[in-house]
């Protein structure tokens, strides 16, 4: 059996790359060591043998394309995500230690400013000479407005990530999200010789715009919280916004289904995706109830892929040519545009920088295996967030460390291939499997939640060895903390098993990215 160094990737291809170059599959290492900190031999657990389980993948039953966009990331003017975070703020610059973590995840899209943060947020604090000081009403604190739009798109330059942007539905107005768009996307006009004053000469061409932010929520600082409401205001944004750039994609809020059901309704010819918010969390001294969490999460993408089958069509037949825009050109999709893991008992601002455990980890590779099953449905998602507030780098003034959930996020996105296809399990209920597949390669992604090791009998049209990416840790209660940054408590190996192996056994408490050359 053929083992590897027990180093993490530290770059990953971009998903184009992932699509263009399916067979590129090496792992580079870290070249300054810093990213993933000392890694640890991670023990393997076999508590007990549960008998053999039998995986069995169906080729021929694919389940949809899956979208490079799941693997985006937001970043919110709150608390210390931004200032604090990526954004030092004595320099004047973009923390490099943090771009280099953020990197390492290849965020294919990058949400911006909200969150809560857009019903008070207004994009000309944030551009130009003149940066006004504000207090951010919704999280305490005070912007200095020195991120906005411009650097943001430098942001999102560096990594190589495309801009998605929330707009102010609450304390803003239409024309303001309008201008917006022409700032971002126009030529020649007020607002675009605006960004090219402000050095800025191309347009940046941002598709993905947001339509305000939970706007269903009573306690937030909207007024829209009855859906009719918020039908209204959002064609009217709509109009403006796409009479400046016909071309932009708009993500419109959803909510409980009753709310969803109205939006889609109304909203289907101008709405390209709907968005969920989706935070797992779990119950004090119970660590699989994070699990019970994340299926419920799985049920409500159920429930809104029904409806959304049941009222939009995939295509738009009649729509006015007074619009003076086209329709939807594809069919809805859902926007998870928040997703995450929120416990109680964190710190900062409303408590929301977490420590992640082991187990969060485990429970993000179970949402990323939720998303591949629903792939036919899920347009975008974006992990909320990216740094300090419920997020995978956290940061102190001089330091910044890899959570353990950053793992999952960084090998899922390196090795899963485009199309999901269906797999079955027999035999061991307690795990959870998704399939995916480039046409050359197949990539089995395995999620053991429980403490027992399971022999599973690989029923899949493969050739030549399997190769094993696993990560374990040494308990479910392991964290990275910034108390110790140079000590990582996760371990990654990579193994090639002998050619002819078709039993693969599965540690207890562990992720494994499975992948054969298809026959
Ligand atoms: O991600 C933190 C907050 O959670 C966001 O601002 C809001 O949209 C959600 O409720």
């Amino acid at each position: 059996m053929a083992s590897s160094t027990t180093t993490l990737p530290a770059t990953q291809p971009t998903p184009t790359d992932r699509m263009q170059q399916p067979s590129r599959r090496k792992f580079l290492k870290n070249s300054t060591g810093l990213l993933l900190g000392a890694m640890v031999p991670g023990p393997v657990k076999h508590f007990w043998r549960a008998p053999a389980a039998t995986l069995t993948v169906h080729l021929n039953q694919p389940l949809g394309e899956i979208s490079p966009l799941i693997y985006g990331q937001f970043i919110e003017h709150l608390g210390r995500a931004i200032y604090g975070g990526i954004y030092d703020d004595r320099k004047h610059r973009f923390r490099p230690d943090v771009l280099e973590k953020v990197r390492g995840l290849r965020p294919p899209l990058l949400r911006y400013p909200g969150g809560t943060v857009t019903k008070i947020y207004h994009w000309k604090d944030g551009v130009g000479k003149h940066r006004p000081v504000r207090k951010n009403l919704i999280w305490g604190g005070l912007d200095n407005n020195h991120v906005g739009t411009d650097e943001f798109m430098q942001y999102c330059q560096q990594l190589g990530a495309a801009p998605f942007l929330t707009v102010n539905m609450s304390t803003g107005t239409a024309e303001e999200a309008a201008e917006w768009v022409e700032y971002c996307n126009g030529m020649g006009t007020y607002y675009a010789t605006q960004r090219q004053k402000n050095g800025h000469a191309a347009p940046y061409q941002v598709q993905y715009w947001g339509l305000g932010n939970e706007e269903a929520a009573r306690e937030d600082a909207g007024t829209l919280q009855n859906p009719q409401d918020y039908i209204k205001k959002a064609w009217y944004y709509a109009k403006l916004m796409k009479l400046q750039d016909p071309s932009i994609k708009l993500i419109m809020v959803g909510d409980k289904p009753d709310w969803n059901q109205q939006i889609l309704q109304e909203l289907h010819p101008i709405c390209d995706y709907l968005s969920l918010h989706l935070y797992a969390s779990s119950k004090p001294g119970d660590p699989a109830s994070l699990f019970t969490s994340i299926a419920a999460m799985e049920a409500s993408i159920k429930v809104t892929a029904a409806q959304i089958k049941a009222y939009a069509p995939a295509t738009v037949e009649t729509f006015s040519k007074w619009y003076r825009f086209p329709p939807r050109q594809q069919p809805v999709k859902i926007a998870i545009d928040e997703w995450g893991i929120w416990e109680a008992g964190g710190r900062g601002a409303y408590n929301l920088e977490m420590d992640y455990t082991w187990n969060h980890a485990l429970g993000v590779a179970a949402f990323l295996n939720v998303f591949q099953r629903h792939a036919a449905v899920i347009g975008l998602a974006t992990w909320a967030q990216t740094v300090n507030v419920l997020a995978p780098i956290m940061t102190d003034d001089t330091t910044s460390i890899c959570q353990t959930i950053y793992y999952p996020l960084a090998l899922y996105r390196k090795l899963c291939g485009p199309t999901s296809v269906a797999v079955t399990l027999a035999g061991a209920e307690q795990l959870d499997v998704a399939a995916s597949t480039d046409g050359k390669t197949l990539t089995l992604a395995i999620v053991q939640p429980s403490a027992q090791g399971v022999d599973i009998r690989l029923d899949a049209p493969t050739t030549g060895s399997w190769t094993a990416h696993e990560l374990t840790a040494p308990s479910l209660e392991s964290m990275n903390t910034l108390q110790t940054p140079g000590t990582n408590v996760v371990s990654y190996q990579q193994r090639t098993l002998p050619p002819g192996t078709t039993t693969y056994t599965v540690a207890g408490h562990s992720i494994v990215l499975l992948q054969a050359a298809l026959r």
